[in-house]
């Protein structure tokens, strides 16, 4: 059984939410406190290295459980089995999404049209093992017998974000490699990281699933050109790998067969990262360190698979925003890492989460008439502090927000930790009591100021506090919100495993290539035309 087309406003729950809303939109978050010394405890949960506390949230039990009733009749336990089994649940591009198989463990067959699909997982994970090895300990050598000291990844969107934002993350447990990333088709982009790579000791790794995206083809050429300065054709096979589906186009462009890592069409881009497009992370902290990551997201899908609704990580976190994005009316939620390690993360979100939900067509491919995915940004705490959050304490709009951060420094720097935890707690905390009027005025604020200093307060924010940075509760938290935007999808009734919204972009910038290259005078619009032609005449 695929997913089924269920319009969430015609679901009985969807309408006693809605009653819900109206009768609960006044209510402050810190009266519920107020109301119920049990609240912080009642709303929070944990799962082995993580606690999240949700209290802080304009929600009280009456709109979980209203939520859960929307999420049953969503069909949402029935559409997990299917996400799980690999069932076709990308029905507009007729795949399964079994990105989870990647980092199944469990020693247990996963089927896919009637074939076991772990044994050929295992092959990839053993060949990227033992090349990551060969790498590291300077077995692999390049063009001139010397080892390789720098790992270029070259890949945009899916095939870039993950692996770089998993790389920065890990910064801690990296080895003696220096791992770069080209992504964007910026001719100087390309430039400034080749100038930090010795051509005799680098190694690039071309990801694209397709091999057809014209940055990373364009930039594998260039880099391709500029290595052949240097190497002979030869040579290719030493310092050149390619990770993809499309065996055909690898081949034309001269990379060894033996080269190169297989990707899965039921692994979408962006969710890719848990198998060969992750070899720039294996390169990078070791295959041993990329397992833990891989490990700690299976871990977290058995939870998502297994755990009650109720205590249930992703679907409560799904459950929040549904709630602000769909009632409220937010239109963003700002994601804050308190920690520079995790500084991509917010980046690395959008992309998985806005390609995945950023749909207007529902599964019955009518226009939606609710609004689905949801604005993600943010930047790491406390940095944020100083730059964005005037507006989410004063401004206009309500920004729910993610605050992440660890109990412990990596290097025990214990002060530091302290004073940037501190800061996260009390950000949490200033968003929801906020400062009135009466405590300005007992503090002899003058009374022309009050009203610019005063802070409303009750704007909700979810604390997700995880013991220590490592590869494994990366790798679950990464899969926390993987999971949230599946169950956010299956409720809005989209499908979230396709992105078509991507294509006429890249099919125009073509057609404005060929008027540079071809001199062609393909129709435009009259302002497209205008900067075509100042950019060709300047
Ligand atoms: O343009 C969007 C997209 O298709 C993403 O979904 C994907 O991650 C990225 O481009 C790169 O695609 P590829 O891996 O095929 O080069």
């Amino acid at each position: 059984m695929t997913l089924v087309n269920k319009n969430p406003l015609k679901l009985e729950a969807w309408k006693k939410l809605e009653k819900h809303f109206k009768a609960t939109k006044n209510i402050r978050i810190d009266e519920y406190f107020k109301n119920n010394f049990c609240r912080a405890k009642e709303m929070s949960c944990s799962w082995e290295g993580f606690f999240i506390d949700y209290s802080k949230n304009k929600i009280d039990k009456k709109s979980l459980l209203l939520l859960k009733e929307l999420a049953l009749e969503a069909n949402l336990p029935e559409a997990i089995k299917a996400y799980f089994k690999g069932e076709q649940i990308n029905k507009t591009e007729k795949r399964a999404v079994l990105h989870t198989a990647l980092r199944n463990f469990c020693g247990k067959p996963i089927l896919l049209d009637g074939k076991d699909i772990m044994p050929e997982i295992q092959v990839v994970r053993n060949k990227m093992k033992k090349f990551s090895n060969k790498i590291i300990n300077g077995q692999w050598k390049g063009y001139t017998g010397k080892r390789i000291t720098h790992v270029v990844n070259i890949g945009i969107g899916g095939s870039d974000l993950g692996p770089s934002m998993v790389t920065e993350a890990l910064s801690f447990y990296k080895n003696h490699i220096k791992t770069y990333f080209i992504s964007n088709i910026e001719g100087d982009h390309v430039i400034e990281v080749l100038k930090k790579c010795p051509v005799e000791s680098t190694l690039f790794i071309i990801v694209s699933k397709t091999f057809t995206t014209q940055e990373t083809i364009s930039n594998a050429n260039r880099v391709k050109k500029w290595f052949l300065k240097s190497a002979s054709p030869n040579s290719i096979s030493k310092h050149f790998i390619a990770i993809s589906t499309n065996l055909e186009k690898i081949s034309e462009f001269g990379i060894n067969q033996k080269n190169v890592f297989p990707m899965k069409d039921w692994v979408g881009g962006r969710f890719s990262l848990w198998g060969a497009v992750g070899l720039s992370i294996s390169l990078s902290v070791g295959y041993e360190n990329y397992e833990r990551l891989l490990k700690g997201a299976g871990n977290m899908d058995l939870h998502f698979k297994n755990t009650p609704i109720e205590n249930n990580i992703p679907i409560i976190l799904s459950f929040i925003s549904l709630w602000y994005n769909n009632f409220y009316k937010s239109e963003s939620e700002v994601v804050i890492p308190y920690s520079e390690y995790l500084k991509n993360f917010p980046a690395y979100l959008q992309q998985a989460s806005m390609e995945s939900n950023g749909k207007s067509v529902d599964r019955n491919g009518s226009q939606v008439d609710y609004q689905t995915g949801t604005l993600i940004w943010g930047a790491t705490g406390t940095n944020a502090q100083h730059a964005f959050f005037q507006l989410i304490h004063q401004g206009t709009k309500l920004i729910p927000a993610d605050f992440i951060g660890f109990k412990t420094s990596l290097y025990n720097e214990r002060e530091h930790q302290d004073k940037l935890m501190a800061n996260f707690f009390a950000q949490t905390e200033a968003l929801m009591i906020g400062k009135n009027e009466d405590e300005l005025k007992n503090e002899d604020v003058a009374n022309e100021l009050v009203p610019f200093k005063t802070f409303k307060g009750n704007r909700p924010s979810n604390s997700i506090l995880i013991e220590k940075l490592n590869p494994y509760n990366l790798g679950a938290l990464i899969a926390i919100y993987e999971h949230k935007i599946f169950t956010l999808g299956v409720i809005w009734n989209i499908y979230s495993y396709d992105q078509w919204g991507v294509e006429l972009g890249k099919k125009l910038a073509n057609k404005v290539l060929e008027d540079f290259e071809l001199e062609k005078n393909n129709p435009h619009d009259m302002s497209t035309k205008q900067l075509i032609k100042l950019y060709k005449n300047p």
